[in-house]
């Protein structure tokens, strides 16, 4: 099949020049061409909407939040905490007060990390991660289980990057303590089976924190039926700004947790000798928020509700066939990551040629994809590589735009045979 015949097997009802339209960052060129922005993975573009709130934030309600009597910040603090509601809803928890405002996804695990973790992880525990994991949701797991004399354990993947559930009962017991898992891998898009996982895990006892921060912009979540303890995901690959996220975290859970910096917000009461600390979720909240961030990331997620998850997520789909199924077609193409179940990410090698002299190449075409690790270093070393190229796609990409971007990887093919 050639890239302009590419066919689709399913079709989306989103109306994707009307999602397109939200998105002004999408009208730029790069080298005199028009962008194919496929780096969504890295960070997807920003709503136009969440760059109106940051402005207004910065602009018009400019003020520090939970600490003025003055209406200004009174009507900052509003909008701010009105974004606990919308991310609740958004990802199905019990409670805004299961909301944690955090700097992101990495953020977010290590709050978990060294908070719940430092509390309830001991000598002879185990932590469970698996192959799959973002450095994010490694190195943070490393250092606390080093602290602690527990060990870490990793789930392993078979050859199409699935988790290897027939293994899990072995890797599980009463020493484990937390298993922590992404809901989408970032390097391969394998879409991983967390309701089963949590449900082994709270067999044996064990606490689950699910890293979304690939699932959030693709997929419905509904932290309440999975039932994970802790889900984390970040603002800037759900079509808001960066610097910002959130971590949910079961309510009696969160309250049982110590806080983990120190600061401003996260008080009640200081005395020299002694403080008391806030209520969840403001124990876990020291300093001054990114107020502007949070707002931004709000108006992200009701864009997102408005268009409805299912329907962005059909399209993405569509576009994750299409440019599967062409790519396939090019000699020498080993799809990296060819799971039953994926979300929008491509990962591929091509015979004979270094992943970033394609990126390069492609570059120069208008069509922005990321090659390399992907923070992922260690599935990258089980798949026998050190980087691949990687197209991941948004719901405001076309279908033009897949077949513009196969086009270009013909064309740097034949530059660099
Ligand atoms: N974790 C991001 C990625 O996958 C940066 O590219």
């Amino acid at each position: 099949m050639s890239a302009s015949t590419v066919q689709s097997p399913h079709r989306s009802s989103l109306d994707v020049d009307g999602f397109r339209e939200h998105f002004p960052g999408l009208a730029g060129r790069v080298h005199g061409r028009p962008l194919v922005y496929l780096d969504n993975a890295a960070t997807s573009q920003r709503a136009k909407e969440a760059i109106e709130a940051v402005r207004l934030m910065q602009t018009e309600l400019c003020a520090n939040v939970h600490r003025g009597v003055h209406e200004r910040s009174a009507q900052a603090s509003a909008r701010f905490e009105a974004v606990r509601e919308i991310v609740r809803r958004f990802i199905g928890a019990a409670s805004e007060r299961e909301i944690i405002f955090t700097r992101g996804t990495t953020e977010a695990i290590n709050l978990v990390a060294q908070s719940w973790g430092r509390r309830n992880v001991g000598p002879g525990d185990e932590v469970l991660i698996t192959h799959l994991e973002h450095h994010s949701n490694i190195v943070p797991w490393q250092m606390l289980t080093e602290e602690k004399g527990a060990t870490l354990r990793v789930l392993p993947v078979d050859d199409r990057g699935q988790l290897r559930m027939d293994l899990l009962d072995a890797h599980l017991s009463r020493a484990t303590k937390l298993v922590a898992v992404n809901h989408v891998s970032n390097a391969l898009g394998t879409i991983n089976p967390v309701d089963e996982l949590v449900r082994a895990a709270h067999a044996v006892g064990a606490r689950v924190l699910v890293d979304g921060a690939q699932a959030a912009s693709h997929l419905p979540v509904d932290v309440s039926a999975m039932d994970a303890d802790f889900y984390a995901f970040s603002a800037h690959k759900v079509y808001g700004p960066t610097g910002v996220g959130a971590l949910y975290g079961k309510l009696d859970l969160l309250e049982s947790m110590p806080p983990w910096q120190g600061g401003g917000d996260m008080i009640k009461e200081v005395r020299l000798d002694r403080s008391v600390y806030n209520d969840v979720p403001y124990r876990f909240e020291a300093g001054t928020p990114n107020i502007e961030g949070v707002v931004g990331m709000g108006a992200a997620l009701e864009l997102v509700e408005s268009f409805g998850i299912e329907s962005l997520g059909a399209h993405e789909d569509t576009l994750l066939a299409l440019a599967t199924s062409a790519i396939t077609e090019i000699p020498g193409v080993r799809i990296v990551g060819t799971a039953e179940r994926k979300a929008s990410v491509l990962s591929f090698l091509i015979d004979g040629f270094h992943a970033h002299d394609l990126g390069t190449l492609l570059d120069g075409q208008g069509v922005a994809i990321r090659t390399g690790h992907h923070c992922a270093m260690p599935v990258m070393e089980r798949f026998g590589t050190t980087a691949t190229a990687r197209a991941s796609f948004a719901a405001y990409n076309t279908m033009s735009e897949v077949e513009t971007f196969i086009r270009a990887t013909h064309k740097a093919l034949a530059m660099l045979r």
